[in-house]
């Protein structure tokens, strides 16, 4: 193991800083190879600091140490290390720490004896190598540029320095390097000097004016084009907008910057918060473990969210990109300017954040389609990784590596967490509660319970019991029974919340949730929503009013179990409940198909109404898993031809959520609702399900089909976004016919098609279903293609996720692909990624090859790129939900796994937990 007793680090040892880093200057001798640093940082020690120790400890890993300089004002040197024409004399100088002065470890720098009393100059200088980088962390060259990753703890990788969010300075930072090689040269902040070198080289300072923590720094220097445009703010400010990019991309930041503008307008509007420096440049690289990167002033972006064209990228990789272009763009406030304390926080950036780049979406697209969206993804992602042996609340206590805790958890259900707020207290009330946050906050490194204590001051309510979704794992259990009192005429519904244990936390206490409420008479009209004893005030409701409208409530479920009683119901209404996904919970409430068909239809909830559907369909499907499993002849309820045939019949202005209304569960959802998972039978019963439908409703889908196909490139309104989603919805379940002129029109499409949302739809077709044309078609989009990564990576993940028989094989023989590039992240992601997690049915092959496969690979990447070699162990941590044969097998890799030579600590962290005795890895609902 290469750290050989992995450390865990915990929030209840949190402790102030001992020192504080006022001011960095940072120069750069830029060398693919061999870069040389050079910090000069002003130090002293922290008045809140409790400590006596009397030395400087400085994190750093991974580098050559050659010189340490300290001037405490004594002994002055002289020499300015600082200038780019002094740098690297060569010379010892005056106040050179001499061996014995100093202690180099592993990964740290410790300094015996510091200045106490006053302020004092360390400057240090390094040398590192970008090429032999390929853990993408620190700097590194990625298709010959240079570029910087910080977040979490890679500036330690740079240099050394106090690595931890809550030490903020100012950074000023020279690059040097050679014209031709390096002809751009950025940094954070805005530029204040350039100058020419002897040897062909020059030089450009950035100073940066706000203080910042050393994981928002960047640089990125190359050949690099540069696309720009000009904001003008709500105070009439100008900012110059640049997007930096490899030359034969530059046709295609269209979208990307109308997306930034789209985004800076909008955080005016709904935040009234405005862009701070002149300047904002967001480069995008090819070789990156995430999707974007907020670098104060110099976001650095995977190309996948950056890069489109209408040839090139689909309906969804264009809403993808504005939405990360605004997640991005938010962080300038909420992460920023306001940044996490410590790392345990880190929901209080990323959770606030993605609501916010949600809301943007939602308001720039269609709500109800982003809500379903997001819900989809926080229900089939999240909750299995909240029910497994590595749940965690979204404010963690405890981990080894914090690369492993950038998760859905942190991320989505933060949202879902900051979304309840917001909920609880109405839009307006978190604007106040957001403008208070960011007046008390602005410049400080704070933590989660600093939000919610603004969001209880500017609304006067009282959010302690809420406060435990912070700390609580776990996805709650919410049951409602109901009630209906003839005589009385009234509702009683009774909720009971119960959250199953999640390692290290057997029991769990009430949480307070929201419950948004809406009744539907018997025609489908609203019934009156009017609570028993609304308008009194009870301690337990704390937030405002309890009906502020008459056509919805919400509820304020606080205790184990909690009845409500609506009055004034002439007849026993049908319940939509959960309204919008009004908390991050798995609902249990006894629904009769019939029930559901209604509610399908009529439920003035868009959430609901689609969330109606999907019950209906999941109902549906596992009855035919039952019969798939016990060999009996599968046949369709026709309540559920009946339902989709009513919404095919029904005029929409949404045809993206029309779509929706179509779609069938995934697979992989499915697979979360099962005791013990049969991937088998869940795809073959719904390969029936969509068999079936396209059977009995092929008029409806071809005429649909017809009516909605157009030759258009190029536009992306929502009209013709939801035109080709509809068509494509059509395309798919009429594939499920295998005919003749089936496949003609797949292929017609394939071959015409002029834009790429078209044309990988028709090629997913041909791909999960036996075409003739098959192999043609991925041989002449190859073709077509090659020249375009992103392009491309679509080529191998469709083909890892396709459900044909011989997946397996065509996996095994793109790996040897000349294509295929182990140390390009998206590569992996789009073949090793997507077959281990987008393809259940081959992954989970009975007979093992799938896992044997991935922990390969693990193993590989191990040494390669510790994170994305981490983020692969995920497909095998859910072991304990499948059959003995399939968890011995899984579990015989993950202990392979663990006996990896110089296994980082991002694998053994999730290999380990994975494994552990005391993990959870049932689902909540099993348990009943
Ligand atoms: N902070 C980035 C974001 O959410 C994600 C990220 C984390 C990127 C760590 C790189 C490394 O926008
Ligand atoms: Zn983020």
């Amino acid at each position: 193991m290469r750290d050989a007793n992995p450390q865990t680090i915990y929030l209840k040892d949190y402790t102030v800083p001992e020192y504080l880093i006022h001011s960095v200057g940072l120069n750069f001798a830029l060398d693919d190879e061999n870069t040389r640093v050079s910090s000069r940082l002003t130090l002293s020690r922290n008045p809140a600091s409790q400590s006596k120790d009397t030395t400087l400890t400085l994190s750093g890993e991974n580098m050559k140490l050659i010189r340490i300089n300290l001037d405490d004002g004594t002994n002055p040197s002289g020499a300015d290390l600082h200038l780019p024409e002094g740098l690297w004399a060569g010379q010892p100088r005056v106040n050179d720490l001499s061996k014995d002065q100093y202690l180099q470890t592993q990964d740290a720098l410790i300094i015996n004896q510091v200045p106490q009393q006053q302020r004092f100059v360390l400057t240090i200088e390094n040398s590192i190598n970008p090429k032999a980088n390929t853990a993408l962390e620190g700097l590194y060259l990625s298709s010959g540029m240079l570029c910087t990753q910080c977040e979490a703890e890679g500036f330690r990788k740079i240099t050394y320095f106090l690595d931890r969010p809550d030490v903020m300075t100012l950074f000023t930072t020279t690059l040097v390097g050679d014209k031709d090689r390096y002809p751009v040269l950025l940094s954070n902040g805005n530029k204040v000097a350039q100058g020419e070198l002897p040897d062909n080289r020059h030089w450009v300072t950035w100073e940066d004016p706000f203080n910042k923590p050393c994981y928002l720094f960047a640089l990125v220097a190359g050949q690099l084009e540069c696309v720009e445009d000009r904001f003008t703010t709500q105070s009439g400010r100008d900012i110059d907008l640049q997007i930096f990019v490899e030359k034969h991309d530059v046709d295609k930041c269209d979208h990307a910057m109308q997306s930034l503008k789209n985004a800076m307008l909008w955080d005016e509007q709904v935040y009234g918060r405005e862009y701070d420096l002149d300047l904002y440049m967001i480069v995008a690289v090819s070789h990156f473990n995430m999707g974007a990167m907020e670098n104060k002033g110099l976001n650095v972006f995977n190309t996948k969210f950056v890069l489109a064209r209408p040839d090139t990228a689909t309906d969804s990789d264009y809403e993808h990109i504005e939405g990360v272009i605004g997640h991005e763009y938010f962080h300038n406030w909420t992460g920023n300017r306001i940044t996490c304390r410590d790392w345990f926080q880190l929901s209080l950036k990323e959770g606030f954040t993605v609501f916010r780049d949600q809301e943007f979406t939602g308001d720039r697209t269609s709500k109800a389609v982003k809500r379903i969206e997001d819900v989809n993804m926080l229900r089939t992602r999240q909750f299995a990784e909240d029910a497994g042996p590595l749940a965690h609340p979204i404010r963690p206590d405890a981990y080894i590596e914090i690369n492993n805790f950038y998760t859905l958890t942190v991320y989505e259900k933060g949202a879902e967490v900051v979304r309840m707020i917001h909920t609880l207290v109405g839009a307006d009330g978190f604007r106040k509660g957001s403008d208070l946050y960011f007046e008390r906050h602005d410049g400080q490194a704070v933590t989660c319970d600093d939000f919610v204590n603004a969001m209880e001051a500017a609304n006067n309510i009282d959010l302690s019991q809420f406060r435990r979704w912070y700390a609580q794992a776990g996805t709650p259990v919410l049951t409602v029974q109901q009630h209906y009192d003839p005589s009385a005429q009234t509702l009683t519904l009774t909720l009971s919340q119960n959250c199953p244990p999640t390692p290290g936390q057997a029991l769990k206490e009430p949480l307070h949730i929201p419950v948004t409420v809406g009744l539907l008479n018997k025609d489908g009209s609203v019934a009156p929503c009017k609570l028993q004893g609304c308008g009194e005030t009870s301690p337990k409701a704390p937030a405002v009013g309890c009906c502020p409208k008459t056509d919805e409530v919400i509820l304020q479920l606080t205790e184990s179990e909690q009845a409500f009683t609506f009055e004034n119901l002439t007849e026993p209404p049908v319940v939509s409940i959960l309204r919008g996904f009004s908390a991050p919970v798995k609902l249990v409430m006894e629904r009769s198909l019939d029930e559901l068909a209604f509610l399908l239809s009529y439920d003035s909830d868009t959430f609901n109404r689609w969330e109606a559907g999907q019950q209906l369909a999941g109902q549906i499907i596992s009855g035919l898993i039952a019969d798939w499993q016990n060999g009996r002849d599968m046949h369709v309820s026709p309540i559920m031809v009946a339902a989709i045939q009513q919404v095919l019949e029904q005029p929409w202005d949404d045809l993206s959520y029309f779509s929706l209304l179509l779609s069938l569960p995934s697979e992989t959802y499915l697979a979360e609702q099962m005791q013990v998972v049969d991937v088998e039978a869940i795809h073959a019963a719904r390969e029936f399900v969509l068999l079936t439908l396209a059977e009995q409703l092929e008029a409806q889908f071809q005429a649909l089909y017809r009516n909605n196909h157009r030759d258009e490139s190029g536009q992306f309104d929502s009209g013709a976004i939801g035109r080709r989603r509809i068509k494509n919805t059509c395309l798919s379940y009429l594939s499920k016919l295998e005919n003749k002129p089936i496949y003609q029109l797949s292929q017609q499409q394939f071959n015409q098609a002029k834009n790429m949302t078209d044309q990988m739809a028709a090629l997913t077709v041909i791909v999960n279903n036996p075409h003739p044309a098959k192999q043609q078609c991925l041989d002449s989009f190859y073709h077509q293609w090659q020249a375009e990564a992103l392009v491309i990576d679509k080529w191998f993940a469709l083909q890892a996720s396709s459900s044909m028989p011989e997946t397996f094989a065509t996996v095994q023989a793109l790996m040897q692909h000349p294509a295929f590039d182990l140390k390009n992240p998206n590569r992996v992601r789009s073949l090793i990624g997507a077959f281990s997690q987008s393809n259940p049915l081959h992954f989970h092959a009975a007979n093992g090859r799938g896992y044997r496969f991935l922990a390969d690979q693990i193993i590989a990447l191990n040494t390669l790129n510790p994170q994305i070699a981490s983020r692969m162990v995920g497909a095998l941590t859910s072991w304990r939900r499948f059959d003995e044969g399939r968890q011995a097998l899984i579990k015989t890799q993950l202990e392979r796994i663990m006996t990896t030579e110089a296994i980082s600590k991002d694998v053994y962290e999730v290999a380990s937990k994975s494994l552990a005795v005391e993990a959870a890895g049932r689902s909540p609902l099993q348990n009943q």
